[in-house]
């Protein structure tokens, strides 16, 4: 599902699109791309198909860690094609591309590249259906030297960034192709199954067994589709607004779990704290998963899952306004290229600073200069540019806390009014689908009048402490 390019805005994004295209065209005709030219993680995502939706239908086993079942994935083609790939990681029994059997193979180099060489061509913008079956054990896959699947006491979780599906479910593994999911796990009795949006059923076909199934209605990136298997306590309810509410809790938590509930239970409220700024909550659901399974938290659509860490130490509501901040910058508006992603954290850091900010526990401005302040300028920590930090530093602590400085000096340059509507129109423009930085510096450059080059350029992209603080103070 690609995103609507509106005019305008869109002007830059098409001329980068097109250059990418060229350098990264598939060189023998009628062969899908490899990847879709993201400079980070070249074999991520493939050309030639745009997917409208996954249909993931799937049996675990959590004692022996075995998953099988089908992923059936309905596509359009966007060239001619006489194979294209998949990214999977999983060994795979059979492949039908609109029902009839497809001929398939790992790339030899590469084991999360799935080729596959349908009976026949497909023409250019046809409908394609692929129903792909597999089984396999996904926590013995070791891809780009990690394993994204990790096996806990009681089950597993697939729940990682940059890349998590390869583990679980075939697909088109890069933000800027977003599809709607049906995810049906069926796990045994004593376990449950959750994943994103709205559990629309729960039955059972067999005796020991329950399947779980869940709808996700809004354009959603490979990456945040999740599954997390265990003994949760689920919690159920409907928020103020009126959206479905699910939380899961690890039994594991222990002395923790009071401090998770405390703190994932109030996802309602900062939501609706951060629509005030950002504008509607994009999602048709809303909710959490608290899990001992994982040593950081993900925005995971709809229902973000965050490691028993963060409450180690008592509620930490800052680590929900970040992962439902997300809701809005990532996962609605999502990365056109992963050296973008200082639109998803320097955002969901600066969404931190807002919900502190609405509870009188501090302004932005004060939480962005005391970082300011405390970090001192021969730190190594003004050494990585948030603006394209390089893969092996995507989430270091510059792109998360020195972008939201950033957005904070240009809420000092710009002033609130024209603040406040950079955000919105951003959201509302970009809704459902993807985008990249100099679009972001495009649009807050034509609703504030300014000319904001330099101030992005010392910010996002210049190694060393930038001499004018987030505030707009010179300190030296
Ligand atoms: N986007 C996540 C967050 O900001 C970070 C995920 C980090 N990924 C990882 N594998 N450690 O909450
Ligand atoms: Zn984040």
């Amino acid at each position: 599902m690609r995103a609507r390019t509106r005019a305008g805005v869109g002007l830059m994004a098409t001329g980068l699109a097109t250059v990418m295209l060229s350098t990264t065209a598939a060189a023998t005709p009628g062969h899908g791309a490899p990847g879709v030219g993201d400079p980070y993680y070249p074999g991520a995502g493939n050309g030639g198909y745009d997917v409208a939706h996954y249909d993931i239908r799937l049996t675990y086993q959590p004692e022996t860690d075995l998953l099988s079942g089908t992923t059936t994935i309905l596509a359009t083609t966007t060239q001619q094609l006489s194979r294209f790939n998949l990214d999977f990681g999983l060994d795979v029994d059979s492949v039908r591309v609109n029902n009839a059997p497809a001929r398939f193979r790992a790339d030899g180099k590469d084991p999360s590249e799935l080729i596959v060489t349908p009976a026949r061509p497909l023409a250019a913008n046809q409908f394609v259906a692929v129903t792909v079956r597999y089984s396999g054990t996904p926590s013995e896959v070791e891809i780009d030297g990690y394993t994204a699947w990790k096996r806990t006491n009681d089950g597993a979780l697939a729940v990682d960034e940059p890349q998590s599906a390869e583990w679980w479910y075939p697909s088109n593994d890069h933000p800027t192709d977003k599809a709607t999911f049906d995810v049906s796990v069926e796990v045994p009795d004593d376990s449950a199954a959750i994943s994103n949006g709205t559990l629309v059923r729960k039955s059972k076909q067999r005796a020991g067994w329950t399947r779980w199934n869940w709808r996700s209605t809004q354009p959603q990136a490979t990456y945040l589709t999740f599954l997390a298997v265990g003994a949760f306590e689920v919690s159920q309810s409907t928020t103020p607004s009126g959206l479905p509410m699910l939380n899961a809790y690890d039994p594991a938590l222990g002395a923790d779990l009071y401090a998770a509930k405390a703190s994932i239970e109030r996802t309602p409220e900062v939501v609706e704290a951060l629509e005030h700024y950002f504008g509607p909550y994009p999602f048709e659901a809303q909710g959490g998963v608290a899990s001992t399974g994982i040593g950081f938290a993900l925005e995971n659509q709809t229902r973000s899952v965050y490691s028993d860490k963060f409450f180690r130490g008592g509620s930490n509501t800052s680590v929900v306004a970040h992962e439902n901040g997300h809701q809005w910058f990532g996962d609605s508006v999502s990365l056109g290229r992963w050296s973008d992603i200082w639109l998803n954290e320097g955002f969901a850091t600066y969404a931190e600073f807002l919900w502190s900010e609405d509870q009188g526990e501090g302004t932005a401005a004060e939480l962005a200069q005391y970082m300011y302040d405390s970090v001192p300028a021969d730190d190594d920590f003004w050494q990585v540019p948030p603006g394209d930090p390089g893969a092996e530093n995507q989430f270091d602590a510059a792109v998360y806390d020195r972008g939201a400085m950033t957005v904070h000096a240009l809420r000092t340059a710009v002033g609130d009014d024209a603040f406040f509507t950079i955000l919105r129109t951003w959201l509302e423009q970009k809704k459902g689908g993807d985008a990249r930085i100099p679009e972001f510096v495009d649009l807050a450059e034509r609703i504030s009048g300014q000319q904001l080059d330099e101030l992005f350029q010392t910010w996002l992209f210049t190694r060393g402490k930038p001499e004018v603080g987030p505030n707009g103070e010179t300190t030296r």
